[in-house]
């Protein structure tokens, strides 16, 4: 952290005015797309986190570390897919793995051999967590998840940390992205319907508490013990990666952990962004604390759609015995659990994990000299595959401090900047790069210089 200068707002939006400019100026076939794209398409995308104004930016392909959009602008991709992407793009072990199941034949809904084997991969590199299934996206995963620990515990709250997301339906789209006024006070944070559609009833079923203060989470499970109402599980990131990255305060985990043992609460990590993506065992390996439940997806199927959800042998048992119906026509999909096996077995590799740490490192140690250089408000931070630059004069713990300090402005002309220079970055305040074994000295060095040119011209 640095004691840093205050960044000349008008300069700010000078700059963010003509990177705009000149973004639309690059992507007009993406503005055509757009136009054709919106007639059939709501807004003009399958997904509302792929929209944008004044129009989406509309990829043709990917090799590696590169991306080219439809205007066929070239750029180094730090996006990966939402962070899926850690193979890289076209990876030729998982295309060899895909056209030789396709000729096998690529859906059948019975079980394959390929199936076992990745189920026995996870349970290796996830110690503790015995059992598995399969779903086909993190959604699907921490749904799952939590019908399975309420099952399990013949309750119905369910507890997650104010801000995080775990996907896209009704139990888990509550308190996340809402105005800094309405968060509430700290002990007693707001359940909040995250867009419209949620039953009132399940919003109030779903309590936030703030990340990095287990006794905070403890007052309000004893809270709601005494209201009758006490937890089926704690869903939560072990390394929140949703606001930008925000990483665990030492001996926070293992807390929360003693907590909901304790007080025979579920411990769900959602993994969906963490797993495999900064260790071959994720968070749970990186940090050394075992839940009782993981939840898998994106980086697990290496561009497939795969999810998977891990747990140990007491908690999956009403699966086992049938008292949960956990069931998907393509869950363990032939096509989906070959690139899956060579993913884990050929791909990510522990070869792999060292040379994504060794570049994240890079890339971090980069970006935080061009802060120190430049006086920037901010600093570096990440782990494994994923990293960001944190706009913020003081270090974001939770969604509050998040909210109060972190600036959009500057991250929206990050974005802008980047796009511009062949750096193909997620959008969002709220996102992370992701990098890929496919990565090298050479790209993270290019998003280093861009950020340093970004800061030149910021602060002069
Ligand atoms: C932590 C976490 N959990 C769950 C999900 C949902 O995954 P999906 O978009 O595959 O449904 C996401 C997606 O971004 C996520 O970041």
């Amino acid at each position: 952290m640095t004691t840093a200068t205050q960044i000349d707002r008008s300069r700010i939006a000078e700059l963010t005015e003509r990177e705009e400019a000149a973004l639309n100026e690059r992507t007009k076939k993406s503005g055509e797309m757009y136009e054709r794209a919106k007639g059939v398409l709501s807004g003009g995308v399958g997904s509302s986190y792929q929209a944008r104004a004044p129009w989406p930016i509309y990829l043709s392909n990917g090799e590696g570390a590169v991306v080219w959009d439809v205007d066929g602008n070239e750029m180094l991709d730090f996006h990966n897919g939402f962070g899926s992407m850690v193979q890289g793009h076209a990876n030729p072990a998982i295309g060899r793995a895909v056209a030789e199941r396709y000729e096998k034949g690529t859906h059948f809904a019975a079980p394959t051999e390929d199936g076992i084997v990745v189920a026995e991969e996870l349970a290796r590199r996830w110690q503790g967590l015995p059992r598995w299934r399969y779903t086909n996206s993190g959604s699907e995963s921490t749904m799952d998840a939590i019908r399975i620990a309420r099952a399990s515990t013949g309750r119905d709250t369910v507890m997650k940390i104010f801000g995080s997301y775990h996907g896209h339906h009704d139990t888990v789209m509550i308190s996340i992205g809402v105005e800094y006024d309405a968060i509430g006070d700290r002990d007693n944070l707001a359940s909040l319907a995250y867009g419209a559609g949620i039953p009132q009833a399940t919003v109030d079923m779903t309590i936030a508490v703030p990340f990095n203060d287990a006794p905070a989470m403890e007052r309000r499970i004893e809270r709601l013990t005494e209201e009758g109402r006490k937890p089926a599980c704690v869903i939560m990131e072990a390394a929140m990666m949703n606001l930008g990255v925000v990483l665990p305060q030492p001996g926070y985990l293992e807390a929360v952990r003693e907590i909901t043992r304790r007080h025979g609460i579920v411990l769900i990590f959602d993994e969906v962004k963490t797993g495999l993506a900064i260790a071959a065992g994720g968070a749970t390996e990186r940090f050394g604390v075992t839940p009782d439940m993981v939840t898998l997806a994106k980086a697990l199927g290496g561009g497939v759609p795969t999810g998977a959800i891990g747990a140990t042998e007491e908690v999956m048992e009403v699966v086992e015995n049938g008292s949960v119906v956990q069931v998907g026509t393509y869950n363990g999909n032939p096509l989906g659990m070959a690139a899956t096996r060579a993913n884990l077995l050929e791909v990510l590799t522990p070869d792999a994990y060292t040379h994504l740490d060794r570049l994240n490192d890079r890339i971090l140690a980069g970006c935080q000299t061009v802060i120190e250089k430049h006086n920037l408000p901010g600093y570096s931070v990440g782990v494994g595959s994923k990293g960001c630059v944190t706009f913020s004069p003081v270090e974001i713990v939770d969604y509050e401090t998040f909210k109060a300090n972190q600036d959009a402005d500057m991250a929206e002309l990050a974005w802008l900047f980047n796009m511009n220079r062949g750096i193909f970055m997620t959008p969002g305040r709220e996102e992370e790069w992701t990098l890929s074994v496919t990565h090298d000295d050479a790209s993270v060095d290019a998003y280093v210089q861009v950020f340093d040119a970004m800061a030149d011209e910021l602060m002069g």
